[in-house]
């Protein structure tokens, strides 16, 4: 399976510490962009690198700071997390892994248009569709509980 080797890091785990949206932690957000972004490739038969899909979603959010937190250190401008977290987490990533072009391309457009720069490669384009979908499913059914996404 991809992205076993990011899974299994200690501190990749520290990711379930942190919540994204509503009762659903970053960790879990990261395995829903991931699953839903293999979806949409084998559905729509685009032909992207399943590989850099999975462990650039994987890490598209690994910017290790509570967001909802404006006293944590890291995380200097609360107000404009949608704009600065993709580049805090592409230096985090590429700290602890060898990515690919693809891959930080994932990690540093996933917020497009909030990037300005739009994703060159299709992956990109891929997993900034699957965030966007599975962050409005996940903060639709926060009074729901967890969400239960049938990806297969
Ligand atoms: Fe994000
Ligand atoms: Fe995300």
């Amino acid at each position: 399976m991809y992205g076993e080797e990011i899974l299994s890091c200690e501190k990749y785990n520290t990711l379930k510490n942190y919540i994204q949206h509503g009762n659903v932690t970053v960790y879990e957000h990261c395995i829903h962009v991931a699953l839903l972004s293999i979806r949409i490739n084998r559905k729509l038969g685009l032909g992207c690198k399943e590989r850099d899909l999975v462990r650039g979603a994987l890490l598209h959010d690994y910017f290790l700071y509570d967001w909802h937190d404006a006293e944590a250190p890291v995380n200097t401008h609360p107000k404009l997390h949608g704009f600065y977290h993709p580049g805090i987490a592409l230096k985090n990533a590429v700290k602890d892994y060898p990515l690919t072009e693809r891959e930080k391309d994932i990690i540093a457009k996933h917020m497009w248009p909030l990037t300005v720069k739009p994703p060159r490669c299709r992956e990109a384009w891929v997993i900034c569709l699957a965030d966007k979908y599975s962050s409005t499913l996940e903060t639709l059914k926060i009074r729901k509980g967890k969400i239960g996404i049938n990806y297969a």
